[in-house]
């Protein structure tokens, strides 16, 4: 069973300036609710029961925001509000699942997954990007299902535009397990067009293994001078750990750009 999932959230989200200056990405609303709310409904749905924040000193607000709860107190005293009552709830429930660890250099998502290894129980646990927001059908959900099934690690895959491959984790295919899944021969971290090996792209759902802890430990920084988590998985795929990629049938907001932010909302209010 898949129990814990881990979300890195130290990065600096320099592509949402200017809202993200003095304020965490994370927490910007998406039709009225921080976009973290929505990545944490994900995990609850798909029965994960604890979830680690990876933060940083620069994103302490983060925290502050799920251990709010006197203030919530302080104000339902004063007034019963039913709304404000639910929101507090919510809150105190999510706190208890949370658990914070940090990353104080932005050194790429390999090194802050390699940040939760002491805390990671299970052989194999969720990783989420909370600049990806999957809506319509659960993702993390339905990636479960497919690691009971196929018994490897899985990742979300979108077909993307050839023009856009270097913004992305772009696939190399084995062959095709079925319709929605297929097994993965590489991964490149933002390759140029010549170099991609497909028009798949890595999107930020991951099942992975906790024998990814032992090849990000010894991993030099690359692309942009990060430790990427695809070049820890390419390392697993060269020792024959099976990767399935899986075409997941929710609709996919890039939360992480200005334009997609900005039209994430407006695709929310429609559902
Ligand atoms: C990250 C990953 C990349 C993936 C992308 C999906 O890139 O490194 O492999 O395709 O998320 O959003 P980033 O968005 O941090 O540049």
């Amino acid at each position: 069973m898949i129990k814990q999932a881990i979300i890195p959230l130290a990065g600096l989200g320099t592509r949402l300036l200017p809202l993200t200056s003095v304020f965490a990405k994370e927490l910007l609303p998406i039709n009225g609710k921080p976009a973290i709310e929505y990545i944490i409904e994900e995990c609850i749905e798909a029965g994960i029961k604890e979830i680690i924040f990876i933060i940083s000193k620069k994103k302490e607000i983060i925290k502050n925001y799920f251990h709010n709860d006197k203030f919530y107190k302080d104000i339902i005293s004063k007034k019963k509000d039913a709304r404000i009552i639910k929101e507090y709830r919510k809150i105190l429930r999510y706190k208890k699942m949370i658990k914070f660890v940090y990353q104080d250099k932005p050194l790429g998502t390999g090194d802050a997954v390699l940040k939760t290894k002491k805390f990671i129980k299970d052989k194999f646990f969720l990783m989420l990007l909370p600049d990806d927001l999957i809506i319509k059908k659960n993702c993390s959900r339905s990636m479960i299902k497919v690691h009971k099934k196929f018994k490897g690690s899985v990742m979300a895959s979108l077909k993307v535009n050839k023009k856009t491959v270097s913004r992305w984790g772009i696939y190399g295919i084995k062959k095709n397990i079925n319709k929605n899944n297929f097994i993965i021969k590489s991964v490149v971290e933002k390759p140029n067009i010549k170099q991609a090996p497909s028009n798949k792209a890595v999107i930020g759902r991951y099942i992975l293994p906790i024998s990814i802890f032992k090849k990000l430990k010894n991993l030099k920084p690359n692309k942009g001078g990060e430790i990427h988590i695809t070049d820890a998985i390419q390392l697993l795929i060269n020792d024959n750990v099976k990767f399935i990629g899986h075409n997941f049938l929710g609709k996919y907001l890039d939360c992480g750009t200005m334009n997609g932010y900005i039209k994430s909302s407006m695709e929310i209010s429609k559902l």
